[in-house]
């Protein structure tokens, strides 16, 4: 009996803890649409604005120039790696371009030997990959003795996933300082993630509605994600999408997440299937880049811009292998004020 009070205890700890932390993520898009809801997210917009702009890497993102309609495509964005020169990890920033369209693609990322080592972790997860006939359903999930978390998702009907959570210092040598070292630079603080996830990707027909095709914005502030392909992606293979200049923060950009707020709103109150948020953005559909790349790239996409997966739009079987690095929880409302007042 005391060990289910103990238990029981723990756990009203435990949510308690969780509901405290949440207090401190990193500003978040509201989830409601109603008046209230309005004031709060206008007044939180200006406020986190406002310390934005204070921090001279995040003040980039915002604009009054209208470059929003330019038209960039993928080789505007993609630099070999090889050729930038580095003389060491501290070195690196990133280029001009990025301020202005939001992503860029490192082709050729990984030295040989960093890369080496990284394929082998790819074969050894290789080993703990659900099959179909297994009946395994969403999240179920277990830990193996070498602190390698697993998950695996049935994402649709013919697209599944394996969900491998890897504690980062594997990720600590090589030109993984580099991508610490950039991610340092762009928050001006080291909020590189305790665990990286590798998600395994894979189809077997074209895939069906789901919701990380939905073009969308992750957050309403300047906001980073990256993402490592060991292998090529091309067009089959459900690349990432971007909407370049999207990230960029005018006048019209709050008035734009309020709209998809409401038009969100109304459809799920009429039960219709919700679509892509482009559209309450001002952009089309030839405005979506799709964000193919060679094997071995390293892509970096402010998320605070439009963002989607592109799906798995053919019959033959697929697979993509994509390493996902993001920052929300170490970078949070508290980082935001002190990289302010620097
Ligand atoms: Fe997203």
């Amino acid at each position: 009996m005391s060990i289910i009070i103990f238990k029981k205890l723990f756990n009203i700890a435990r949510k308690l803890r969780t509901r405290f932390l949440i207090l401190f993520d990193f500003p978040s898009l509201p989830s409601k649409y109603n008046k209230f809801a309005f004031y709060k997210f206008e007044i939180s917009f200006k406020f986190w604005s406002f310390i934005c702009k204070r921090n001279k890497k995040l003040a980039k993102f915002y604009t009054k120039e209208n470059i929003k309609y330019d038209k960039f495509n993928i080789s505007d964005i993609t630099f070999d790696f090889n050729n930038l020169e580095i003389s060491s990890a501290k070195d690196i920033d990133f280029p001009d371009i990025f301020y202005k369209t939001g992503i860029i693609i490192f082709k050729n990322f990984l030295s040989q030997e960093t890369k080496e080592d990284y394929l082998s972790l790819i074969d050894e997860l290789k080993n703990y990959t659900f099959q179909e006939n297994k009946s395994v359903l969403n999240q179920f999930g277990f830990s193996n003795n070498r602190g390698i978390r697993f998950d695996y998702e049935k994402r649709n009907k013919n697209v599944e996933q394996n969900i491998y959570r890897i504690n980062s210092k594997r990720f600590n040598h090589g030109e993984w300082k580099i991508c610490r070292n950039l991610v340092k630079s762009f928050f001006g603080k080291d909020v590189f993630p305790k665990e990286l996830m590798l998600i395994n990707t894979r189809s077997n027909g074209i895939e069906d509605e789901c919701q990380s095709k939905i073009i969308h914005i992750d957050r309403y502030l300047p906001v980073i994600k990256m993402f490592y392909s060991p292998f090529s992606i091309g067009i089959d293979q459900s690349p990432f999408q971007y909407i370049p200049t999207s990230q960029l923060i005018d006048k019209n950009y709050k008035d734009n997440i309020w709209r998809t707020i409401k038009e969100c709103h109304f459809k799920k109150q009429n039960c219709l299937p919700e679509s892509d948020h482009y559209y309450y953005h001002n952009y089309s559909i030839d405005d979506i880049l799709p964000i193919t790349c060679s094997e071995n790239s390293l892509i970096i996409a402010a998320t605070n811009g439009l963002h989607g997966r592109r799906g798995f739009d053919t019959e033959n079987p697929q697979e993509r292998w994509l390493t996902f690095m993001e920052f929300y929880r170490k970078f949070n409302k508290l980082s935001l004020l002190l990289s302010a007042f620097k």
